[in-house]
């Protein structure tokens, strides 16, 4: 099938790449020129495990395109993904959709058959039916479809998600577009992937209901969390023991900072202001939302605790600062409040993230990066483990700190209590 992806942003380039790899002919936009070129020159402006091999095949082999033409490029496709930027609009906690509905009319413009129209971006419930109005005012009714096809992807799992999908959901309101959506999934479909045929608002809901769920069930182990530290109990222990029901389930139930990264915050925030304009008060997603906020506050106050109310000049590391392993994107990473936080009480900050220095954390005052994890550690008093990368599960911590003893604060719980403790370090980590 001829594809059109317009945006190369995380969702966009990852299906875009991943449906070339399946045999269609796709077309990545991007109004951003730059982009494009770096893309043609096989360069991947992310970083995605898996991703810039896929990208550099499926170029050479002529299944892939990139251009910043987006009327040529919807007028050669039979499906159209919208793949834009949903962010949280400016001083409301909605999700902006200025984008999307630009997109939409540019598309309007181009619709020389009959083409359906998807959005993939994160889009809150009833943006599709505005979609449809957008494109009816140029074109007639039996001219397009629009369909949601929200997209479960995870940063730095994105390849394998796409491929080995727990289920691929589509809302549409007709048949002609949920069959040409059912055959464009068929290869995944007959791997074992699950597919969901509703309508195109229950879809667009499924997306935000399946993030609010999972930031629920992160936070809620993330209490649970506090409340074992104060009673010495293992928190793993839980997570195992709760897990093992089938209802439950025994994943996202990982203790650990707060939750971050470009989804959880922004669609919880979204979903509950999508309700309020339905006069429903999600109350416990409001809950979540404020229980993941002051969790970053909680962190500290250990920290606190740990330094024995002195951070003042206390050498403080960080061992990773993105939101989560395998990816270099900051956005909302629990890092990005407390570093400024404990800059500000005086501590001297120095970081290192296996994906390089950030600017989000040039210009705060005492916080250098250092780039090994040698650098990081030796002269620190306190070495927090924020991110959970694979490269610091095997740390040889004792021949690092030769010259002083550091405290280790393991915040995702990577390392055994008893065999840290054992080599002497003062050892504190989440839940247990
Ligand atoms: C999330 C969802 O998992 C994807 O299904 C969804 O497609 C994506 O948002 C999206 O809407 O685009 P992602 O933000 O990449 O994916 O990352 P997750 O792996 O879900 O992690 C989110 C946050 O939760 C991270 O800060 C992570 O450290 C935290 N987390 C996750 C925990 O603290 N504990 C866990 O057990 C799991």
């Amino acid at each position: 099938m001829k594809l059109c992806m317009i945006g190369t942003g995380y969702v966009g380039l990852v299906s875009g790449v991943c449906f070339s790899d399946l045999g269609n002919d796709v077309i990545c936009v991007d109004k951003d020129l730059d982009k494009i070129q770096l893309l043609q020159n096989g360069k991947v402006p992310i970083y995605e495990p898996g991703l810039s091999e896929l990208v550099i095949k499926n170029y050479k082999n002529k299944r892939l395109k990139f251009s910043n033409d987006l009327k040529k490029s919807v007028i050669e496709s039979d499906i159209i993904f919208i793949c834009v930027g949903t962010p949280t609009k400016k001083g409301s906690s909605s999700a902006d959709l200025s984008q999307v509905y630009n997109v939409a009319k540019e598309i309007s413009k181009s619709i020389n058959k009959y083409k359906i129209i998807v959005t993939k971006s994160t889009v809150p419930l009833t943006t599709g039916d505005e979609i449809e109005k957008i494109l009816q005012k140029k074109n007639k009714k039996n001219k397009f479809s629009v369909v949601s096809n929200p997209e479960f992807l995870r940063e730095g799992e994105a390849i394998r998600d796409f491929t080995y999908p727990d289920r691929i959901v589509i809302g549409s309101n007709d048949k002609r577009s949920s069959k040409l959506m059912k055959s464009l999934y068929n290869p995944l479909i007959s791997k074992g992937a699950q597919f969901l045929l509703t309508q195109r608002r229950a879809a667009e809901l499924i997306k935000y209901a399946s993030n609010s769920f999972l930031a629920t069930k992160i936070t809620f182990i993330n209490e649970i969390a506090n409340l074992c530290e104060q009673t010495g109990i293992n928190v793993e222990d839980i997570s195992i023991g709760i897990g093992l029901d089938k209802r439950i389930g025994g994943r996202f139930l990982r203790a650990g900072p707060a939750y971050g990264g470009s989804c959880f915050p922004k669609d919880t925030k979204a979903i509950v202001s999508t309700a309020e304009k339905f006069k429903i008060n999600l109350s416990l997603v409001k809950s979540v939302i404020k229980s993941n906020k002051d969790r970053s506050k909680l962190l500290l106050n250990r920290i606190n605790k740990i330094l024995n109310k002195k951070i003042r000049n206390k050498k403080i590391t960080f061992l990773g600062v993105t939101f989560k392993a395998n990816t270099d994107d900051m956005r909302d990473s629990s890092s990005l409040v407390m570093i400024p936080f404990l800059s500000k009480k005086g501590a001297l900050i120095k970081y290192y993230d296996p994906t390089g220095s950030k600017k989000e954390l040039e210009k705060i005052k005492n916080v250098s990066y250092v780039d090994s994890i040698k650098k990081a550690v030796e002269s620190s008093d306190l070495v927090i483990l924020h991110t959970e990368w694979n490269d610091f599960k095997s740390i040889n911590f004792k021949s690092l700190s030769k010259r002083k003893k550091f405290i280790i604060y393991d915040m995702r719980n990577i390392y055994s209590p008893n065999k840290i403790k054992n080599q002497g370090f003062k050892y504190f980590s989440i839940g247990r």
